[in-house]
């Protein structure tokens, strides 16, 4: 089964791949890493700091994959040209963010409102496009019994891999991952298919990977950020050790501090990985509170060196 790392805005950048990498490399590496969402610019002129997320020389190491937010098929096949001139071979859509400012605008989860709009992005797509195109997808708008007609869209067209997160867009990410639904819509779908959603231990990977052999893959999101060793213990591998966390925190929050060439900037960076992390740590609950409030690096620092003195949760 292949493990792949999932698209998280603010977290899944270059600076995060690469660091994960370094330090649970060995055994614990994704197979792939999606990158979060770029939109490709109307005006087909590139913008050079988002493409520098995905120049190739910044991203050595596992597959990286680059997402794309879009509605327009034909602007969504030029900027899958443009990447694929940079050497990536697939490339994925985003059909799944719930986000309002993005939903609003008729894209990820809030294009499949409309199933003609569907049709005619993935027609635009695969009419100009080349290579493979993975998609990724939530279950409906309101509720997965829409799945069974925006399954039948997707069916008309090669896509390489069908990421589904079985939760629906007015969800966001409340209740839990809809299993059961995930579970009827698999035996309808044609192409190969990853599951994504609320995956955070090693046993439920391996669980998964027995209720659902046939899949492909299966895509973690916010368990990996929460536990960077994860992969490397469903391998068989060992738990994160703190040497390892304090080197691949160290790690992320000089490479923060150097791409937005502020500390400031890589504190607040600093604190979405911390909001998943801190888990990992026994009794780390009013270290939790300073850490959400503190501004200066100095005080940053000062809270780190508190939150290592803490001992590991067991099996963490
Ligand atoms: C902060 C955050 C940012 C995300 N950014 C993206 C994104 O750029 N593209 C995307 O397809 N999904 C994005 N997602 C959704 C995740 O890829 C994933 O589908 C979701 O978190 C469920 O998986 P999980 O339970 O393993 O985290 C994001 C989720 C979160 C919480």
């Amino acid at each position: 089964m292949l493990y792949y790392a999932a698209p998280m805005e603010g977290f899944t950048d270059r600076v995060w791949r690469q660091t994960h990498q370094k330090w649970f490399g060995a055994q614990g590496a994704a197979d792939r890493y999606y990158a979060p969402f770029i939109s490709p610019p109307e005006n087909r002129v590139l913008i050079k700091k988002k493409m520098a997320e995905l120049a190739p020389e910044a991203n050595p190491g596992a597959p990286v994959i680059p997402q794309l937010l879009a509605k327009d098929g034909e602007l969504a096949a030029w900027m899958i040209g443009q990447l694929r001139a940079l050497g990536y071979t697939e490339v994925n859509l985003n059909l799944g963010c719930p986000a309002g400012t993005v939903t609003a605008k008729g894209k990820g989860s809030g294009m499949l409102r409309d199933l003609a709009k569907v049709d005619a992005f993935l027609n635009g797509v695969f009419s100009h496009a080349e290579g493979p195109v993975s998609v990724k997808t939530r279950l409906g708008v309101e509720k997965p019994e829409e799945f069974a007609a925006i399954l039948e869209i997707y069916s008309r067209y090669p896509i390489s891999e069908l990421t589904i997160h079985p939760r629906v867009m007015r969800q966001q990410y409340r209740g839990q991952a809809d299993r059961a639904a995930f579970a009827a819509a698999l035996p309808r779908c044609t192409m190969p298919v990853c599951y994504n959603g609320d995956v955070t231990t090693a046993a439920q990977l391996h669980a998964l990977e027995e209720e659902f052999p046939a899949l492909s893959g299966i895509m973690v999101g916010r368990g990996l950020i929460a536990d960077p060793a994860l992969f490397r213990k469903a391998r068989g591998g060992a738990p994160a050790t703190k040497e390892e966390l304090r080197g691949y925190l160290t790690d992320l929050y000089h490479g923060y501090t150097e791409l937005f060439g502020s500390a400031g900037c890589a504190i607040s960076r600093m604190k979405g990985h911390w909001f998943y992390l801190i888990h990992c740590f026994a009794g780390a609950e009013k270290l939790e509170k300073q850490l959400k409030k503190l501004r200066e690096p100095w005080e940053y620092e000062v809270v780190v060196n508190q939150i290592f003195t803490l001992p590991l949760v067991e099996n963490n």
